[in-house]
């Protein structure tokens, strides 16, 4: 059982507890560490509908799903955002707004507001107007703290999602001054993740060890200066731990993302194993795609798990780890994921980490986000 407490079926026949709408992978930003794929620029065109996406929040909640999440790319980029979230809001949903906060001005808040949304996720990638820029590749960083303020001003609980790298990993107390000021409610330090965008540039953004413990002490002081007026949320990343994480509570055990054409994914970066095929919403009905693809099929109960997972005794606590890491580093989805200390393949993540925090080495600039960037890479490999 999960820490939290919750029931977790690991056979399909349970709900979808998690919905997560990626409206569309569209987004005025370059963030380098962008977890849609890097292959994406082909998907534009082929976005749901509104019609579309309506059908997909009534299957969800047929199936059962009470959390919804709406995303991208950046979703201020679809025009029927407030229809959307006005008709998930009928059906009962639990909604919430993951943006960067470019687009969300005073209009669209309120017309938010009235929608019956419940609450937003702002991202912020430092306290520093020049590196926020910087990183995110255009002007943001002011826009992103009045943003703040007018989702607070119009009284949504807020949640700030900080994506924490070597660039920003320093800065974690000025961060979570800045936070206090804000009147967030909730802090999430998002040690990101290594896949697309951000495996492209794993070298430049993995923070040292040392940074880590910087900031997990800052986050500890201010937790006890600050006491429950905010919570504050931070994760040690898998490459510094010895044990995977429970990625998604479970491979289609409660998290379904519909992506921007429709394909019905366990998790938002399943994509990337490009040995599985994700049916879309256009081809199948939501139930048939929750309970029967194959692709979800794939990785439920634990008949799948290699050795040491299969009669490992914490199998029931991290379900295997990630299986979009595991085909990454390794080339097969299956094979235990590399973040696990009883890997046999574990050196591909402390070799990384060593790699990238060697004195020696050449610092390289980061790889931005780009269509074109994208194009390049697929021409690259299609050679
Ligand atoms: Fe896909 Fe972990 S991110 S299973």
């Amino acid at each position: 059982m999960p820490k939290d407490g919750s029931v977790v079926r690991l056979d399909g026949k349970g709900q979808p507890l998690w919905l997560v709408l990626e409206l569309t992978y569209r987004c005025p930003l370059k963030c380098p560490w962008c977890s849609n794929p890097v292959d994406y620029e082909g998907c534009h065109d082929k976005e749901l509908s509104t019609d579309e996406w309506k059908r997909v929040l009534r299957e969800g909640r047929e199936l059962g799903a009470l959390q919804l999440g709406f995303t991208g790319g950046e979703p201020m980029l679809r025009d029927d955002l407030e229809e959307l979230v006005g008709e998930a809001s009928r059906l009962g949903y639990y909604t919430n707004l993951i943006t960067s906060g470019v687009g969300l001005n005073e209009t669209r808040l309120k017309a938010l507001k009235a929608a019956g949304l419940n609450q937003i996720q702002l991202s912020l990638q430092s306290s520093d107007r020049e590196l926020t820029d910087t990183l995110v590749g255009a002007r943001t960083f002011d826009r992103k703290i009045e943003v703040a303020r007018g989702i607070k001003a119009h009284g949504f609980p807020m949640v700030l999602n900080v994506p924490v790298f070597r660039q920003n990993a320093d800065q974690t107390a000025e961060i979570l001054a800045l936070a206090e000021d804000i009147g967030v409610d909730y802090l999430e330090f998002a040690n990101i993740q290594y896949y697309n965008w951000a495996m492209l540039n794993r070298e430049e953004l993995l923070p040292s060890r040392a940074q880590l413990e910087r900031a997990e002490r800052a986050v500890q002081e201010a937790r006890e200066r600050i006491g429950d007026k905010m919570t504050i949320y931070f994760v040690i990343p898998d490459y510094f731990e010895e044990r995977p994480k429970a990625c998604m509570n479970g491979w289609g055990s409660i998290h379904l993302t519909i992506a921007p054409d429709g394909a019905a994914l366990p998790c938002q970066e399943a994509r990337l194993i490009k040995t599985l095929d994700f049916p879309t919403v256009r081809e199948k009905p939501l139930a048939w795609l929750w309970h029967e693809s194959p692709s979800f099929q794939k990785f439920r109960g634990d008949s799948w798990m290699p050795q040491p997972c299969r009669s490992c005794d914490e199998k029931e606590t991290d379900f295997g780890g990630c299986r979009c890491q595991a085909f990454l580093l390794t080339g097969d989805a299956a094979s235990t994921d590399p973040a696990c200390a009883k890997s046999p393949q574990h050196h591909l993540i402390t070799d990384a980490v060593a790699r990238a925090n060697d004195p020696k080495r050449t610092l390289k600039p980061l790889l931005m986000r780009t269509e074109r960037t994208a194009r390049e890479l697929m021409e690259v490999e299609s050679d």
